[in-house]
């Protein structure tokens, strides 16, 4: 399979996805997710594959949604469209699946990143939700899984203030697994997922599903209303402007309307 927005590797029982838009700062379009989302079942459904490691690049994780892929969209445009869904997929993997997170991991990659089983972060990563600079929410899972996992004080502010998170951090508030220097939280992601992967592969799959549901039960309705405000707010003249601005380079001017 060729990809053209992401790349992939085998390494021993481990598959490597690693998403490929340096120079947009790996933000997630619809060729990325679409492309993402066939690795990651194409991998799940190898019997040679026992665990998966998602990456960016050094400089970002992923910088989020693409803005400029939606910015024009409006709120029924959003809803016909429904490009949160595919995200749906990325929660059927069945194999564990780590995130090797450098940089930027913001807005849409910060949810991605949430949406994998484990995190190994860089000692440069960075989390957040800038989603209120546009003049929106977060759209992908982000008030939801962010409160379970750092409480709703911090959440709080990184939802509604950009109040980034630094790697040690997000070690602090259980959010990411390890923390390791640049050059070595991709090898040690893949050397934990290696590790993973050469164990019971029946006990892994159904350790992770009782996990992921002492987590994530009751999160398909906050899941769905948070879905359905991220859409609601297209309708917005705050998100036309909170989006063209930072394609404009220059700060939004914010109406209330
Ligand atoms: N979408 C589209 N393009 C993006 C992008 C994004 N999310 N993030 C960065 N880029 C592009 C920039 O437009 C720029 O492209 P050009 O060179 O063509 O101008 C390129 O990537 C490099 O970015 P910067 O020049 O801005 O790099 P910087 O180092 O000065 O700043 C940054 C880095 C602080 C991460 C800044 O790029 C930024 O603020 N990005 C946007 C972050 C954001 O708002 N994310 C949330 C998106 S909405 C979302 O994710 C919704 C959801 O929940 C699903």
């Amino acid at each position: 399979m060729t990809y053209s927005a992401i790349k992939t590797e085998v390494h021993d029982r481990v598959g490597l996805i690693q998403i490929n838009r340096p120079k947009a700062l790996n933000a997630l379009n619809t060729t990325v997710m679409q492309e993402l989302s066939t690795a990651l079942e194409d991998f799940d459904a190898d019997p040679d594959i026992g665990a998966i490691v998602l990456t960016g690049d050094e400089r970002a994780f992923a910088a989020g949604a693409d803005i400029k892929e939606m910015a024009g969209a409006s709120a029924v445009d959003m809803i016909k469209a429904d490009r949160i869904a595919i995200w749906d997929r990325i929660r059927n993997i069945k194999v564990p699946v780590i995130a090797a997170v450098s940089g930027w991991c913001l807005g849409g990659g910060h949810e991605l990143a949430m949406g994998c089983d484990m995190i190994v972060a860089s000692e440069t990563a960075i989390f957040g939700q800038p989603e209120i600079n546009l003049g929106v929410i977060p759209g992908a899972g982000g008030t939801q899984r962010l409160t379970r996992a750092v409480g709703k004080a911090l959440a709080m502010e990184m939802v509604l203030n950009n109040r980034n998170m630094s790697a040690d951090e997000a070690l602090r508030y259980g959010l990411v697994n390890r923390v390791a220097p640049v050059e070595l939280y991709l090898e040690n992601a893949i050397q934990l997922a290696n590790e993973i992967a050469e164990r019971a592969p029946l006990a892994i799959r159904f350790g992770k599903e009782a996990i992921n549901n002492a987590f994530e039960s009751f999160l398909a309705d906050g899941i769905a209303d948070e879905r359905r405000s991220f859409y609601f707010l297209f309708s917005t003249e705050d998100q036309k402007e909170g989006m063209q601005a930072f394609e404009e380079k220059r700060p939004a001017e914010w109406k209330g309307i």
